[in-house]
């Protein structure tokens, strides 16, 4: 299966996600670098950078930046924002290639858990791993499974907002129900947008997403497999060890090289 989704999505992307605080999120990427590194990277890849908030504002920390990503629309999306020298490649996270290693990975906003199977899973941190100078970084975050039981659940959300400025202004409503299956840790996210037209129409695009759940015990022995030493893995940006209603884990885990 190929990366599914984040097509109609992609322009509005930014906008649905607007309240994450990515600032704050790069301070705790840096803090890591601080604690867990000799001296802070030069060169970091961004895996699964989607529009490239988090490559941009890294980029913006003066870090020399890669984004990659599976979705034309999305990263079509970051090549029309501020670019300041960023790479961009359109490559799928379960094959990507680089020219040379990075000094980190981020991989941020639960897009390990696009990865459907325990092997793309595998298949991944061992790319990652391959592409980490001896003792690199790599920081990814999921959502737990407490989250996909309780929050994602059966549930179904109505997001509201409004794109652009004064005449320009158009509402856009973004409707999305889950299902999890709590058998084979799928989780289904059919998503619909309205987004309002010049002449006061509405056009409806449909979207399928798909995440897996992976329990903390899989994550740890898929991490040990492929050669990484985890440093910790954290409920939030301020390194507190996480609970029974975490809703994301943030791991730090240490590339080692024979
Ligand atoms: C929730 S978004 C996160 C994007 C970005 N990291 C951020 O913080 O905004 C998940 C991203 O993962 C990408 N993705 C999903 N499966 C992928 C795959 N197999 N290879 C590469 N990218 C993938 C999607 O295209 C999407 O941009």
């Amino acid at each position: 299966m190929g990366c599914e989704g984040y097509t109609s999505l992609a322009p509005v992307y930014e906008r649905l996600g607007e309240q994450i605080d990515y600032a704050a999120w790069a301070d705790f990427i840096e803090n890591c670098f601080d604690q867990y590194l000799p001296k802070r990277p030069s060169l970091v890849l961004d895996l699964a950078c989607g529009t490239g908030r988090m490559t941009r504002e890294l980029a913006g920390r003066g870090y020399d930046m890669i984004g990659v990503d599976g979705s034309a629309e999305m990263l079509s999306e970051a090549c029309q924002k501020e670019r300041g020298g960023i790479l961009y490649l359109l490559q799928d996270m379960r094959s990507f290639e680089l020219y040379g290693t990075v000094g980190a990975v981020t991989c941020c906003l639960d897009s390990v858990n696009y990865l459907l199977t325990e092997k793309d899973l595998q298949t991944c941190f061992s790319l990652v791993h391959n592409y980490l100078d001896p003792g690199g970084l790599f920081l990814f975050d999921v959502n737990t499974p407490y989250k996909f039981a309780h929050i994602y659940g059966q549930n179904a959300y109505i997001l509201e907002d409004t794109l652009g400025k004064g005449k320009n202004a158009r509402n856009i409503y973004c409707g999305w129900q889950n299902c999890f299956d709590e058998a084979t840790g799928i989780c289904d996210f059919d998503l619909s947008l309205f987004e309002e037209q010049p002449d006061g129409s509405y056009l409806r695009t449909a979207e399928h997403q798909q995440e897996r759940c992976y329990p903390m015990e899989t994550l740890k022995a898929v991490l040990g497999k492929t050669g990484f030493e985890i440093l910790g893995e954290f409920a939030d940006f301020k390194f507190s060890a996480p609970e029974k209603t975490t809703e994301r884990w943030y791991f730090a885990a240490r590339a080692i090289k024979p």
